[in-house]
């Protein structure tokens, strides 16, 4: 971590204060009540949550904290989608829609609780009679369809662990994801769509399993009726014909509440991804307390999610945690501005959305666009807004609460991380809400911000953003590699760090400033420098690159890249092309430079490390601060 973070608050303080109605109605009506609790008994208080679910086996013991390893609920049995699907089928909520699914092109496609269960229980089955067993890595590349999350609750349901890679990725990015699981599965789809262009996802994937051994199985969903792509029966199967005879009953598996239920990848500051690895127990029980309380999500609503299941937003906050609770999820494959800008607006006029949770970025772009968009549509359904990503800044806050929320509905600015694997920074709803803070710690978690030895600073002073006490859906280990995982217990002591600056202020409302070390979060995607380094410097004409975040007005940060050149390569606008091409193909067209500069030396340090942060204040024109370990 080389970035210094003296920052200071120095705005005047102004909230936002929702109708009394909000609070009054809330499944947390008092915030500082329900946190105080919480400190008095912060086991009871997660026991008290875990009794809102079924279980197959109660616990022993609801925590066992060895620093830096957590277990909870010791010795239960569950499995999650018992609580997803099994008990809404066995009440009132069996016809009830669990899901409703617009494509690209419009076409909608809906599935009840029952149907839901059914069509989860056949891929189930079909799952099994391939030989996957419990433990066993199933890969999930797909496009936004309901047959991602059924792929999921499949998954779930026989005890595979999931590893789903979000269908952006490219050919080499997925490669790396498929051997560090030694995923045994593949599950993915001719194509995907965006903007009415069609993806190949399967020409990705057969380039992909071509260094990645462990694969024995593709399973393809094909939505091509008028050319279906070609099946190798040797090593592929249609996701229907798995299906076809199997029965709508699959028994769950008994899961231990610490088996390893999922795998995601998130960048790390190394070139290769770390596989957040998430226990089945803790998980179900943060995803589904925090659904509830922080969305205050009740039977009646209609929730809609506009992130990708592909990724954590995706988990907890599309599949596991909304259909725990029993509610309608609206899953959607297009883009926020397509076929026009109000093609969101238009969702959520049509299916009467409640809640309505996306990204900074794409209220940024909504921003740009103009408020004739929304205005076309009824928006008068919504109740709840929520932000997740990067920081909301206070510009897109007002501009969401006047033109989407009217005024009326409170904004839950949602601060978390893949590694969190449940929300835990939030304004609950109903309290005061201050712009370009995403708010206090949700009771249950015990957040604050700290300089290197963990002392708490003063109000209003920047530090490292951190978490004190273990939470139930806190990330067990990285797959593969533990020491990474108590990187994050043992930087700063006896604190989990987070990666990010923050400040907070006197009423301990904490304000998120960016990440602290070299991640790049582009349109809330994020992005490892090393990765996209790497990526340019396989390219035959580089000798090497450094890659650094710069502000950008929508996406937040856009990347540019310093690159130097092969002796006898020549700089040219062709090769600038290529080596976008390079980016793209390998990692996916999200992590693509904006700009790219040919420079012949890079600041570095006596080690030889490059320091970004040099090449990033000469770029802004800022002061680089300490240069004592540069090198001259
Ligand atoms: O920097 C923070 C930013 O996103 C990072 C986590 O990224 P990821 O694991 O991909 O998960 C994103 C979705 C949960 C964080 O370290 N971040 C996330 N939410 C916020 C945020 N920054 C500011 N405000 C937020 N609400």
């Amino acid at each position: 971590m080389e970035e210094d973070f003296d920052v200071r608050l120095v705005e005047e303080v102004k909230y936002y204060r929702p109708a009394p109605e909000y609070r009054k109605n809330a499944w947390t009506d008092d915030y500082e009540r329900a946190y105080a609790e919480f400190l008095a008994d912060p086991v009871g208080f997660w026991e008290r949550q875990a009794h809102h679910l079924e279980w197959f086996r109660p616990w022993d013991s609801v925590r066992e904290w060895d620093y830096p390893y957590a277990r909870w609920f010791v010795g239960a049995k569950l499995n999650i989608t018992h609580n997803c699907l099994d008990r809404h089928v066995a009440d009132h909520r069996r016809n009830k829609v669990a899901l409703i699914w617009r494509g690209d092109e419009g076409e909608e496609r809906i599935y009840t609780y029952y149907k839901l269960w059914r069509e989860v229980n056949r891929f189930a089955n079909g799952l099994r009679s391939l030989g996957v067993k419990k433990g066993d890595r199933v890969c999930i590349y797909m496009p936004v369809v309901p047959e991602q999350a059924i792929a999921m609750l499949a998954c779930a349901r026989i005890g595979a662990v999931h590893s789903v890679v979000f269908g952006g990725f490219g050919a080499q990015a997925l490669t790396t994801r498929l051997n560090d699981a030694e995923t045994k599965v593949v599950i993915t789809a001719d194509i995907g769509y965006r903007r009415g262009k069609r993806i190949p996802l399967i020409t990705i994937v057969e380039d992909a399993v071509i260094d990645a051994p462990s694969v024995e199985r593709i399973v393809i969903l094909r939505r091509q009726q008028e050319y279906p792509v070609d099946i190798h029966p040797e090593r592929e199967t249609d996701f229907y014909e798995l299906m076809e005879g199997q029965p709508f009953e699959c028994a769950p598996e008994v899961m231990d509440a610490e088996d390893p239920f999922f795998i995601l990848y998130t960048s790390g500051s190394t070139g290769k991804p770390k596989g957040i690895v998430h226990a089945c127990g803790g998980y179900m029980v943060g995803a589904h307390y925090t659904t509830r309380h922080v969305f205050d999500f009740k039977d009646n609503d209609v929730y809609w999610c506009t992130a990708d299941p592909g990724w954590i937003t995706g988990h907890t906050y599309v599949v596991y945690g909304p259909l725990m609770v029993g509610g309608t999820v609206v899953l959607v494959e297009g883009t926020p501005d397509y076929p026009d800008p109000g093609a969101f607006w238009k969702i959520i006029e049509d299916l009467g959305v409640t809640i309505f949770y996306t990204a900074p970025t794409a209220i940024r772009m909504f921003m740009k666009v103009g408020e004739q968009w929304p205005d076309k549509y009824d928006l008068r359904s919504l109740r709840v807004l929520g932000s997740v990503g990067e920081p909301l800044n206070p510009e897109a806050f007002e501009w969401y609460y006047r033109v989407i929320g009217k005024g009326r509905c409170p904004i839950v600015d949602t601060w978390w991380q893949t590694e969190t694997g449940m929300q835990m920074i939030t304004t609950m709803i109903g309290e005061p809400m201050r712009p370009g803070f995403a708010g206090r710690p949700i009771p249950g978690v015990v957040a604050d911000v700290v300089n290197k030895a963990g002392e708490s600073v003063p109000a209003g002073t920047g530090g490292l953003l951190v978490i004190r006490e273990p939470w139930p859906a806190m990330l067990r280990t990285v797959y593969g590699d533990d020491a990474r995982y108590r990187q994050y217990w043992e930087t700063v002591p006896g604190c989990y760090l987070a990666g990010d600056l923050a400040i907070k202020d006197k009423d301990g409302y904490i304000m998120v400033i960016g990440r602290a070390d070299d991640l790049i979060i582009v349109s809330g995607h994020n992005i490892g420098t090393a990765e996209v380094e790497s990526a340019l410097v396989s390219h035959h004409a580089v000798a090497e690159a450094a890659v650094i975040g710069k502000p950008d007005p929508l996406k937040g940060n856009q990347i540019k890249a310093f690159v130097i050149l092969k002796l006898g390569q020549a700089p040219s606008e062709r090769l600038k092309n290529d080596l976008v091409y390079q980016v793209r193909m390998m990692l996916g067209p999200f992590a693509v430079p904006s700009e790219i500069e040919f420079v012949d030396t890079l600041p570095k340090t006596r080690s030889g490390k490059i320091m970004r942060r040099v090449l990033k204040a000469r770029e802004l024109g800022v002061d680089p601060g300490d240069l004592s370990t540069l090198e001259e």
